[in-house]
């Protein structure tokens, strides 16, 4: 309850402010306890990063520095909330560049500190995994979600509500790390993946054939460097440039591949675990051909399927307060405010 609410004798919604700073996006969100978003402001750094083709970690973290008091106060602005009108913090304690959650997270310190209010560290993955249940909150367990963004591509077995395993992940690169860093070779912008889309759209998909990789044994786990390099070398043999013919059918054949990749272990998820649902998130699946894809997959296996509007697929707030919100709901204690640390690389537990 807040003070004027207590003041007043009347009880207002409660109400959780998120906030995401993992890559380079600066975000923040008021989501109520009944998960109604108020607002949620993203600030995205495209145009920092793209004369060099990728994200700068340095440049990333300089710019959260820059925004976040703007985001975070136009968040609040849009909502028509104060400060004294939140009952809780979120903010993505990892994985993610470094300096840029460090951003993040000590601006959730300082104001859940000088409120006395709880915060709530998120990791970024399973926030992922949240954004599906913005607009789907009654997804039927057991389920398979494929979190495929540019930092991540990994396989998660949900038995129930914030209870999720890991099933495989990538070796090397991501998916979209993959399409992004093929975009930068051929000079053709970033972020690669909307770029290759727009691009493969009028392309011919089997134009140029990529075997697809395949691990040994049944691991789930993903690799895209092999085909990555197989793309280096369809570029280098046909001298494929940004103004060459087929490129519209090269990049269709390369996201092809990728996608084909993508479902294949998901696929084989499918056969060993039998869930009743499947989730796609993360911010390769704004991805038509691999959104398409993926409900085909999930109605030819009989399984109900759930993608999130593609503003809640890249990197946003919304699920990281929302998120919050389920935890405590299920009476998840937060810890200690100024004993939250950030983290780098990925930390769920596979047990
Ligand atoms: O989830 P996200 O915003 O950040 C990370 O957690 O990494 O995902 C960003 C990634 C980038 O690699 C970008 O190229 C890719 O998502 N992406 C897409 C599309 N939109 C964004 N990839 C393919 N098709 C798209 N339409
Ligand atoms: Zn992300």
């Amino acid at each position: 309850m807040t003070r004027k609410a207590k003041e007043e004798g009347t009880r207002s919604p409660m109400a959780v402010l998120g906030i995401e700073t993992s890559c380079d996006e600066t975000a923040a969100a008021v989501l109520t306890v009944e998960r109604k978003i108020l607002s949620s402001v993203v600030l995205s750094q495209d145009e920092v990063h793209a004369p060099y083709g990728g994200v700068v970690p340095e440049l990333a973290s300089r710019q959260h520095l820059h925004s976040i008091g703007y985001v975070v106060g136009e968040c609040l602005r849009r909502a028509a909330i104060s400060l004294d009108g939140l009952d809780a913090y979120a903010v993505t304690l990892g994985p993610g560049l470094i300096g840029s959650l460090l951003v993040g997270l000590s601006f959730a310190k300082g104001l859940a500190y000088y409120c006395q209010k709880p915060l709530v560290g998120i990791d970024h993955l399973e926030a992922h995994m949240e954004s599906a249940f913005l607009e789907h909150p009654d997804i039927p367990f057991p389920a398979v979600a494929l979190v495929v963004s540019g930092g991540h591509t990994s396989l998660f077995f949900l038995k129930k509500r914030l209870d999720s395993k890991l099933l495989g992940r990538t070796r090397d690169d991501a998916a979209g790390e993959a399409l992004d860093k093929i975009a930068k070779f051929l000079g053709l912008g970033y972020p690669g993946g909307p770029v290759i889309e727009k691009m493969a759209s009028a392309g011919d998909p089997e134009k140029f054939a990529f075997s697809l990789p395949r691990m040994k044994n049944s691991s789930l786990d993903y690799s895209f460097s092999g085909l990555k390099t197989a793309a280096l070398k369809w570029i280098d043999e046909t001298k494929m440039s940004k103004n060459h013919p087929h490129l519209g059918d090269f990049l269709a054949s390369f996201e092809e591949a990728v996608v084909r990749a993508l479902l294949d272990n998901l696929s084989r998820a499918v056969q060993e675990f039998k869930p009743v649902s499947l989730i796609l998130c993360g911010g390769v699946a704004r991805n038509k051909r691999l959104r398409l894809r993926f409900e085909e997959l999930a109605r030819s296996s009989r399984l109900s399927s759930f993608i999130p509007s593609p503003q809640f697929c890249t990197d946003n707030a919304a699920m990281v307060a929302a998120l919050a919100v389920e935890k405590l709901r299920t009476g998840k204690k937060p810890g200690r405010v100024l004993d939250l640390d950030a983290y780098p690389r990925f930390i769920i537990s596979t047990e």
